[in-house]
């Protein structure tokens, strides 16, 4: 790993990483970079519209390759849409320079905050706590291999950026010497 890695904020969709990872960013005085923007100005389309015209695979491929190049970078706040953590290329291409930390948030808290988006297409349907709760399921395996994480439920975005970089912190301290 550099001396200035990545701080990579994974979660489910409305876990808080673009807001938390915004004000990490600048208290960090680092760059955030969230991947959906990222792939949409590469696209230049909405993600919504990439998913109704090209479907989930080849979001997934234009994901997977916007992630390499941001991983390819030092000293960013990197949020990846919340499917990226099921490709394994994006794990690791995000640890090799970056900390990794997953960010939680119970259904219901979910719901609460982009249950009405219709910018999330993975969401769509008649009951929407389901889906998020099928989903969160189906992925849980893979948000639950993340050793670093932070909850989010009953904290507003200052008191989880302070927590993401107390983690960050801890995970990169140089271990005390034995004396
Ligand atoms: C997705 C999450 C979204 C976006 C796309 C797919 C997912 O990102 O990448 O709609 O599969 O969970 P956010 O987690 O930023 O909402």
């Amino acid at each position: 790993m550099s001396a200035s890695p990545n701080i990579v904020l994974v979660g489910f969709m409305g876990t808080g990483k673009s807001s938390a990872g915004k004000l990490v960013a600048k208290k960090l005085n680092r760059e955030f970079v969230d991947a959906d923007h990222e792939i949409e100005k590469r696209e230049n389309c909405d993600i919504p519209t990439i998913f109704a015209e090209a479907g989930e695979a080849e979001f997934r491929q234009i994901e997977t390759e916007v992630i390499r190049e941001l991983a390819g970078r030092e000293n960013l706040v990197i949020a990846p849409g919340g499917g990226a953590i099921t490709v394994a290329e994006n794990m690791e291409n995000l640890a090799r320079n970056g900390v990794v930390i997953c960010l939680t948030a119970k259904p219901e808290s979910i719901l609460q905050r982009v249950g009405h988006d219709k910018n999330r297409p993975l969401l769509r349907g008649p009951d929407r706590l389901e889906r998020i709760r099928e989903l969160l399921a189906a992925r849980a395996k893979f948000y639950d291999a993340i050793p670093l994480r932070v909850s989010t439920d009953g904290r507003n975005t200052r008191q989880v950026a302070n927590e993401i970089i107390r983690v960050f912190n801890a995970a990169t301290a140089a271990p005390e010497s034995a004396a």
